[in-house]
């Protein structure tokens, strides 16, 4: 395994393909994953145990977990999946899923529209996933929405977002993911809110989560990096959108914040030629241009 100064969590199977209206076929999916995990990435958020009524996208997760990679293919991968509720947590342990992601909002309007209930709501639903998870000694991560604006409600106050950090960390999840959900954070709007979560969680358990609907993502990487963030989640080829953000686009490309990253000196343990052309073939395989400045820029040249 090759040494790394940052953790990428590479969110494109999921968060990427949630969005998609076409049904994409699972074997597309796990072919998807495989490419990722050869490119050298080693946490892969794999799939979502959601109400299929809400996000048909993701109604074969059950599939993709039986088919995802064994550990003697690529060892030490991670697949973490979304998981809203209890029923969904059980779902995901019967999948054999090791790892899974509780997600709230730092805004009430976006809760209801994407989980159905309120803030303190959630983080209830999340007090019995937090308590099998830990019986069945796994990891489970806390991410929150809207860290920054809100497509409901606008700008987001910091303090906001540090209270529902906290909570979670004080749940017991070993990470925070701050997601920036329609993009519209700059580098100090996104300093502010971390400098806010930052005074009641530390650092080391966050990470950035930046959606690059305004073409912000990168900026937002380097300026949480300067912060101290050292955990940052992306998706390949920019894919991606959430289903309850209307207009956000895909989060971040992963091969920008790696080149970003490289750039700086700072070790991912991505092999970017591999990762742009994992990048090039889902794009393809989509339909469409890729998201990523740097891909196309890397095969053009
Ligand atoms: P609800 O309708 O309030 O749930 O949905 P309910 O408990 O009232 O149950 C209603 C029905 O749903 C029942 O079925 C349940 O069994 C079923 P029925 O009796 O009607 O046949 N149900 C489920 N089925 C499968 N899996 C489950 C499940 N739970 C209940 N886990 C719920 C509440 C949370 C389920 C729903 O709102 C939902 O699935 N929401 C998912 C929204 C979503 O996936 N959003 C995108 C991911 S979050 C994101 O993208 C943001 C992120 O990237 C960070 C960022 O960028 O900000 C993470
Ligand atoms: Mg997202």
């Amino acid at each position: 395994e090759p040494a790394r100064d940052v953790r990428i969590v590479e969110v494109g199977p999921r968060d990427g393909l949630q969005n998609e209206k076409q049904l994409i076929p699972t074997a597309t999916k796990l072919a998807l994953i495989r490419r990722l995990a050869a490119a050298g990435l080693q946490d892969i958020e794999a799939t979502s145990f959601v109400s299929p009524k809400w996000v048909p996208q993701m109604a074969d997760h059950a599939e993709v977990m039986a088919g995802l990679p064994s550990q003697d293919e690529f060892p030490g991968v991670n697949y973490p999946v979304l998981t809203p509720n209890l029923k969904g947590f059980e779902a995901a342990m019967a999948a054999g899923a090791k790892e899974v992601a509780v997600f709230a909002a730092a805004s009430e309007a976006f809760s209801q529209k994407n989980i159905n209930c309120s803030i303190a709501e959630s983080i209830t639903r999340f007090e019995p996933i937090l308590a099998a998870a830990q019986a069945a000694g796994m990891r489970v991560r806390g991410y929150i929405s809207c860290v920054v604006g809100c497509p409901y409600e606008g700008a987001i106050t910091p303090q906001v977002v540090a209270d529902v950090a906290w909570r979670l960390r004080d749940l017991g999840c070993y990470e925070v993911s701050l997601g920036d959900t329609i993009g519209v954070g700059n580098p100090a709007s996104v300093a502010r809110m971390l400098e806010a979560v930052g005074a009641r969680v530390p650092m080391a358990q966050l990470a950035g989560h930046y959606h690059d609907t305004y073409g912000m993502g990168a900026a937002n990487v380097h300026a949480s990096y300067q912060m101290g963030v050292r955990v940052f989640d992306s998706s390949v080829a920019g894919l991606g959108g959430c289903p309850y953000a209307k207009g956000a686009t895909g989060n971040v490309a992963t091969e920008d914040v790696v080149w970003l990253l490289h750039g700086l000196g700072v070790r991912t343990g991505v092999d970017l030629e591999a990762l742009v052309d994992c990048g090039a073939w889902i794009s393809a395989e989509l339909g469409r241009l890729s998201g990523s400045r740097v891909a196309r820029a890397l095969l053009a040249r």
